[in-house]
């Protein structure tokens, strides 16, 4: 059975929409692992738009579970991830102009680069995971530099049409198979919801799912109707406040 890495990058682009300090995803990481959560995932973006430096060092403090570092291949994002030391690091490609992360790794254009940063990565014992859209020459590359870990890029499966889907979904599961026959492990992810995942959950050999958006989303729609409920009563019923005698 695969696990669920709970990425909660979109509950702090909530809080830095107001530069405030809620919601915040520490606490709520929590409440992540009390659901069922076995890993909680994070982007450290190199322009701090929701996770902060802040949030990665208390995750590392306080869950239970796992802490899986997504970053880019800079030196910042490499010290970084020695200090914080986190249970997985997952190397992503990063640009500023995109919304979110947009294909994979493109190992094959930089082994020697890529080579450098795993190394470093791994010495202490950090494990590496490459973020790698599921085509041949990608995977083997990355078996080719040392690469244990591999997370397979669901988005275009994910943003496919009704038509093309299943074309997409056999790129994943040959993907997964073909990594696997490298002695790589599989992780799965982006863009994936309640409605797609399924197909993508019965594939063998996905060890585990990274799923941030959708769940957050959902989190919305379960939740809106208490947290109004919960407003409405305290205006209806307003506590004599000591301080102010009002
Ligand atoms: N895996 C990776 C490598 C990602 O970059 C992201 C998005 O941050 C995810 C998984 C989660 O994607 P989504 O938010 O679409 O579930």
């Amino acid at each position: 059975m695969a696990s669920l890495g709970v990425n909660i990058d979109h509950i702090a682009n909530v809080r830095q929409a107001r530069q405030t300090i809620e919601p915040d995803p520490v606490p709520l990481a929590l409440l992540a692992e009390v659901g069922g959560a076995d890993c909680i995932t994070v982007h450290l973006r190199e322009d701090r738009r929701h996770i902060q430096d802040r949030d990665l060092k208390l995750l590392k403090e306080t869950l239970k579970t796992r802490l899986n570092l997504e970053m880019a291949m800079t030196n910042e994002m490499v010290e970084i991830a020695l200090n914080v030391s986190p249970d997985m690091v997952t190397l992503v490609p990063e640009k500023r102009e995109e919304v979110t992360t947009e294909g994979g790794l493109a190992v094959t254009k930089n082994e020697k680069d890529f080579k450098k940063v795993l190394e470093q990565i791994q010495r202490p014992g950090i494990p590496v995971s490459l973020f790698i859209d599921p085509v041949q020459e990608q995977l083997e590359a990355a078996a080719n530099i040392g690469a244990k870990w591999v997370e397979i890029h669901t988005g275009h499966y994910a943003n496919a049409s009704w038509a093309d889907r299943p074309k997409e979904l056999a790129k994943i599961k040959e993907g997964t198979a073909i990594a696997r026959s490298l002695g790589l492990r599989v992780n799965a992810g982006h863009g994936l919801t309640y409605q797609n995942v399924e197909p993508v959950a019965a594939i063998e050999g996905i060890e585990e799912f990274n799923i941030g958006h959708s769940i957050v989303s959902r989190s919305i729609a379960v939740g809106l109707k208490e947290a109004v409920r919960e407003m409405k009563n305290l205006i209806n019923n307003p506590r004599q406040d000591p301080l102010f005698g009002i």
